[in-house]
C-alpha cells in the first residue's frame, strides 16, 4: 500500500474507486500539470505513439484511459482516422469534449464512459489502440490488456506509452530526487490533491517496464511485441499486434 491509500499497481482490489476520484479532482488542472512537471516532453512522447500507430493507415481508433483526449487529438490532426475514446473519469472527459468542441472535432473524435477492463465494444472492432500513461492505473492489468486485444481486429496495433525508470547515473539520481521532493511539491501547489502526485511516482517505481512489461502483453495474446526507451528511459512505448 501507498502512504496515499492507494495501491500503487494494478491487480489489487479496490483501487478503481480511488483512480476514478483522483482524476475526477484534479481534472481542472490536469493538462496545465502535465505540461509544467514534464517540460513539455509528454506531448513530443505523444507524438511517437501518433507516428506509430498512423503507419498502418487504421480508420478506427480506440483511446483508452483517454483522460482530457490530449492523445486523440494528436491523432486527428495527423489523419482522417475516428477515434473512440474512454475512461473511468467523467471530469477528465468533460475537459477533453470541451478541448474537441473548441477545436470542432466532434465528428472524428467521440468520448464516452467506459472502464478498460469491461470495455463496452463488441470483439474485432478496431484498426489500432492506444494508451498513454492509463496502463498504470489499472486495478487489472492482465484483464485491461485480455480486453483491449479483444476488440483489436486481427493484426490490429496496440501501443502504449507508459513511464519506466532510467537507469544511467546521473539522470537516475536526478529523477528519484525530483519525484521525490519537486514532482509531489509542485503537483500539490498546483492541484490542491496531496495524494495524487505522491502516488505518480509510488506507481512508477513498481510499474513492470521493458520486457516485463511486454510479458504481459504476450500473456493477453500480442504478438510481434517490443519496446523503446524514451528520453533516458523516463518512459516507454511498447508496441504489440493481435495475430492476423
Ligand atoms: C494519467 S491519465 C492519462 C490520460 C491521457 N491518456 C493522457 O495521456 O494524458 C490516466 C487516465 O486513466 C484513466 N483510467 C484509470 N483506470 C482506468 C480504467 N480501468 N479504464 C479506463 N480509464 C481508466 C483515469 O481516469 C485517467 O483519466
Amino acid at each position: 500500500m501507498s502512504s496515499t491509500g492507494i495501491p500503487p499497481i494494478g491487480i489489487v482490489k479496490g483501487k478503481k474507486p480511488h483512480i476514478q476520484e483522483m482524476f475526477d479532482s484534479i481534472a481542472p488542472r490536469y493538462d496545465l500539470l502535465n505540461r509544467v512537471l514534464s517540460g513539455g516532453i509528454d506531448q513530443k512522447w505523444r507524438r511517437k505513439v501518433i507516428k506509430e500507430i498512423l503507419l498502418d493507415q487504421p480508420r478506427r481508433i480506440l483511446d483508452i484511459a483517454t483522460g482530457t483526449a490530449d492523445l486523440a487529438l494528436l491523432a486527428a490532426a495527423k489523419g482522417d482516422a475516428q477515434i473512440v475514446g474512454v475512461d473511468i473519469s467523467e471530469e477528465m472527459l468533460e475537459v477533453g469534449r470541451q478541448k474537441i468542441k473548441q477545436r470542432k472535432l466532434d465528428e472524428q473524435i467521440v468520448l464516452q464512459s467506459g472502464d478498460a477492463e469491461k470495455l463496452p465494444f463488441s470483439d474485432r472492432q478496431f484498426d489500432a489502440a492506444m494508451v498513454s500513461f492509463g496502463v498504470r492505473n489499472f486495478e487489472d492489468l492482465d484483464a485491461g490488456l485480455f480486453q483491449i486485444h479483444r476488440v483489436l481486429k486481427p493484426g490490429g496495433k496496440l501501443v502504449v506509452l507508459e513511464f519506466s525508470r532510467p537507469s544511467a547515473f546521473p539522470i537516475k539520481q536526478f529523477y528519484a530526487f525530483y519525484n521525490r521532493f519537486i514532482l509531489p511539491f509542485i503537483g500539490r501547489m498546483v492541484s490542491g490533491d496531496s495524494g495524487a502526485y505522491t502516488y505518480l511516482p509510488e506507481s512508477i517505481s513498481v510499474f513492470p517496464e521493458g520486457a516485463d512489461f511486454l510479458a504481459y502483453m504476450k500473456r493477453a495474446g500480442f504478438s510481434e511485441t517490443n519496446s523503446t526507451r524514451l528520453t533516458f528511459g523516463i518512459a516507454s512505448m511498447y508496441v504489440g499486434r493481435r495475430a492476423r
